[in-house]
């Protein structure tokens, strides 16, 4: 079993930012995940048409923008009009949906570390004009602004140690496949990031036997996660980090 942890704002990670208060994967939203008292803000990363990493969760515009259409037919000079924010609520008017760079710009002035998700898509040219661009934004961080990198795509992770071996690399997952053990083995990655709907306390043995960190996401409810914080728990993903840190 792995040691007991306990809620600090370093076990809590904003999902999208602190996305039930702010519009999701925003500046507006990392500001938000400062401000509950989080340390952490995961985010979600995926290539326009031209190569241009953005944070943005759907391979569409169409749910969190005032435009619509995919990210493949879109290159950096079309950011300039699109707002992400109002789809929220109109005081966010405005926001503007981020690149890679400037996320990490915002969150090392924000104190805050990083948990890079990196979103697979079919309109990728490939795996490594992928990986090879968030690892050169990653370069550009600030020397106090940690990061962990995860992703459903094993081969993403597998791609990023290729490139820097010493990233902290978290498998994302639904439902654990049964040969989970050796697939975290073979990335190699360090920890896993499961549902929380998934998590017993077998699965926080065997990581814990094996010195393997498990998050859950993405849950709301501090209650569901009360009991397995002594059991080794390292950390929940959610959308209001306050709900836990107040
Ligand atoms: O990183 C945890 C969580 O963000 C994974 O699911 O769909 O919200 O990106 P999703
Ligand atoms: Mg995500």
């Amino acid at each position: 079993m792995a040691a007991p942890v306990s809620i600090t704002p370093d076990t809590i990670q904003a999902h999208r930012g602190a996305s039930a208060v702010a519009p999701e994967n925003t500046v507006a939203a990392f500001r938000a995940a400062r401000d509950q008292g989080a340390r952490w803000v995961e985010l979600d990363v995926a290539l326009l048409g031209d190569g241009t990493p953005v944070v943005i969760h759907d391979v569409t515009l169409d749910r969190t923008t005032n435009r619509t259409g995919s990210l493949a037919a879109l290159s950096k000079a079309d950011l300039a009009g699109i707002d992400a924010g109002t789809w929220f609520g109109a005081g966010f008017a405005g926001e503007p949906l981020p690149t890679l760079p400037e996320a990490i710009t915002a969150l090392g002035e924000l104190g805050l570390n990083l948990n890079v998700e990196i979103k697979q898509h079919e309109h990728h040219r490939s795996l490594e004009q992928l990986t090879e661009t968030v690892h050169a934004c990653l370069g550009e961080r600030a020397p106090h602004t940690q990061v962990m990198i995860s992703s459903f795509d094993p081969e993403c992770l597998k791609a990023m140690h290729r490139l820097d071996s010493s990233y902290e690399l978290a498998m994302l997952w639904g439902e654990l496949p049964p040969d989970w053990l050796d697939q975290v083995a073979a990335i190699p990655a360090t920890a896993i990031h499961l549902h929380y709907r998934a998590l017993c306390f077998g699965v926080l043995d065997r990581a814990g036997e094996r010195g393997i960190a498990v998050r859950t996401w993405t849950c709301n409810d501090p209650s569901q996660m009360a009991p397995f914080w002594k059991e080794g728990l390292a950390g929940v993903i959610t959308d209001n980090p306050s709900l836990f840190l107040s």
